[in-house]
């Protein structure tokens, strides 16, 4: 086996021989995030993928975002460095729970959230991410009812800025779900000039943002992860409490070493995002392994609701 320097010096020659791309998430491991030719997150990602000139993308994250990459950009080869690398939000909904649902609210709307399948975005008239949902949701005629899935804390979230008429799927992230149980309180209290960090898919959203807005807590932001990057890049706080997996941290730090960042749990760790390592990258690179293909008759029907949340940043 390649030690970690040789192995990263052979990804970058097979990079710029096979005219590839690295795409990389913000919770990916940092060896990952370093070698990456971009980091972001899942909206920024896509944006990149739908616009490269590489031959191929190799997509450091999990199957839908290189399933949404492969739809979106057809001609290119996709590759996952491991098949296994799922997403247990995107798997809290099937395409038939969605179609039965459907058939009970003909005349709704489907906005789907892009941590979804490429069966289930094909059934969905609108795709979001944590960074444009509102925004999108607020493109939506006024007096269309609104089925939002799978998220039920970013739902919640969305639904309570716009005041929709949205009925909200059950689902959750194993991940986010567990950081409603974090006790903000005493966090605050230990960190009292910190700006809190919060993505909508916590299960704590909805209590943060009730706060945010009934408090003197106008140090409280829930954004994506992208946005948390952005934010610790303008902000003139020195200390951020963290509410997401930890990975962004790596990001975080780089951006702004000389600050202190803390996140709400340790244990805030995807394993899905964190099965893609510097020696599957290298095999993924070498072996063109493993392609996400998703046909081209579902990948049309899925087309048009990427395409939508694509259009609205
Ligand atoms: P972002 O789109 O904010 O990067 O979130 C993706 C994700 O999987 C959150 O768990
Ligand atoms: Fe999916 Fe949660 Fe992992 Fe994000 S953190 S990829 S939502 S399981």
């Amino acid at each position: 086996m390649l030690n970690n320097q040789k192995m990263i010096d052979e990804i970058n020659k097979m990079k710029k021989e096979k005219n590839a791309v690295i795409l990389a998430h913000n919770y990916q491991i940092p060896e990952i995030q370093d070698i990456a030719d971009f980091v972001g997150d899942s909206l920024g990602l896509s944006q990149i993928a739908g616009k490269t000139e590489a031959d191929i993308i190799v997509f450091c994250g999990v199957h839908f975002m290189a399933e949404t990459a492969s739809i979106i950009s057809p001609n290119k080869k996709v590759l996952i460095p491991d098949l296994d690398a799922g997403c247990s939000l995107a798997s809290s909904i099937t395409a038939e729970q969605l179609r039965e649902w459907k058939s009970e609210n003909p005349d709704a709307v489907v906005v789907s959230y892009v941590n979804t399948t490429a069966e289930i975005k094909a059934e969905s008239d609108y795709c979001i991410t944590s960074s444009n949902a509102v925004k999108v949701v607020e493109s939506i005629p006024a007096d269309k009812k609104i089925l939002f899935l799978p998220d039920r804390f970013l739902g919640q979230y969305v639904k309570t800025v716009t005041g929709r008429n949205m009925e909200i799927w059950s689902g959750a992230c194993h991940v986010h779900e567990k950081i409603g149980n974090v006790e903000f309180d005493k966090i605050a209290e230990n960190h009292p000039k910190a700006d809190f960090l919060i993505h909508p898919e916590c299960g704590c959203s909805s209590s943060c943002m009730l706060k945010s807005t009934t408090m003197e807590s106008d140090n409280i932001h829930i954004v994506s992860t992208e946005g948390m990057i952005k934010h610790v890049q303008k902000s003139q706080a020195n200390e951020f409490v963290v509410a997401t997996e930890t990975g962004i941290l790596h990001r975080m730090k780089q951006f702004a070493p000389e600050k202190d960042f803390y996140p709400v749990s340790e244990e805030s760790v995807c394993e899905y995002m964190k099965m893609i390592t510097l020696d599957k990258l290298y095999f993924a690179l070498l072996n063109e392994q493993y392609e996400v293909k998703v046909p081209e008759e579902l990948a049309a029907k899925a087309r048009l609701p990427i395409e939508r949340m694509l259009e609205i940043v």
